[in-house]
């Protein structure tokens, strides 16, 4: 794996195939870009903001400690899905840093990338370096590319237990396959991780994601409204090329004792078999 420094950015590019490449910008450590033999595998608004002065629409941001908003003690201060989307590699955003808990968490984050010919795994590894327990949530809010979301289907959550965001409510999926007609916004809890989750177009496979110690899954796209109330979501009718597959640990908070570490993954690869996983 040839690895490039640009400044803002970061360039991995596979050996054999060099037109297979990732570009991870510094800011948040946001993959922006994953081309398998020149094919965009993620969306990326022509709007995202990529000069740091928030959070990129598209791609992979990361998501710590905090998914969405929450009302637990010492979260509630901090913004929608934290601050690792806003920090840097050398320094957590000290503005938004010093809402979690008392400001003082001392912690690192990891985050490893590992480029293949057919798949890319992101893989995060947190510690804890304080002398007290503190506790997080992790996402990998990772917006892949579709032609048409119209023609797309999301497999293998059946029989989960679901979180509705949208209506306020937890059911049990009944669908073999989600599809999309409107604003969607899910959270798939405790999936196991035996399961791929496959993204299918026109009954081809376009997308295949495999987590490790991430049980929890958000299914998102904004459709046509809550996209026009995104300033940086370009261009309006691009709900139509996304859909966000989000592996996390969200539904609880992960606990970390001092010296503790926390490993988890995400692999996203290509492949053309369908494979239907029930409960
Ligand atoms: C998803 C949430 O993970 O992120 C949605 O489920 C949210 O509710 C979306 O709208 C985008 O969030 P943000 O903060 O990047 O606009």
């Amino acid at each position: 794996m040839a690895v490039e420094d640009l400044g803002d950015t970061v360039e991995l590019t596979f050996p054999s195939s060099p037109k297979t490449k990732v570009t991870i910008l510094k800011y948040g450590a946001t993959v922006i870009s994953w081309k398998v033999a020149d094919v965009e595998q993620l969306w990326l608004s022509e709007g995202a903001k990529l000069d740091g002065s928030k959070p990129v629409r598209g791609g992979i941001p990361l998501v710590f400690p905090v998914f969405g908003k929450s009302a637990e003690e010492g979260f509630q201060a901090l913004p929608q899905h934290g601050f690792a989307r806003n920090s840097t590699p050398a320094e957590a955003n000290p503005e938004v840093y010093s809402k979690w808990g008392k400001g003082d968490n001392d912690f690192t984050l990891f985050l490893t990338i590992t480029l293949n010919d057919d798949n890319l795994t992101t893989k995060i590894e947190v510690s804890n370096s304080d002398s007290k327990p503190w506790t997080f949530n992790w996402l990998f809010h990772t917006y892949l590319k579709v032609n048409e979301i119209e023609d797309t289907l999301v497999n293998n959550l059946p029989g989960e237990e679901c979180y509705d965001q949208l209506i306020a409510e937890t059911y049990e999926e009944k669908s073999p396959a989600i599809n999309f007609t409107q604003e969607l916004d899910r959270i798939y809890k405790n999936v196991s991780t035996d399961k791929v989750v496959q993204v299918i177009e026109l009954g081809k496979v376009v997308h295949n994601v495999k987590r490790v110690n991430l049980p929890d899954l958000v299914v998102w796209n904004p459709w046509v409204e809550k996209s026009k109330g995104m300033a940086d979501f370009e261009p309006k009718s691009g709900y139509h090329k996304m859909v966000c597959i989000e592996p996390g640990h969200v539904h609880d908070f992960v606990e970390l004792k001092p010296g503790e570490s926390w490993t988890a993954e995400q692999i996203i690869y290509k492949g053309d078999a369908i494979k239907l996983q029930s409960i």
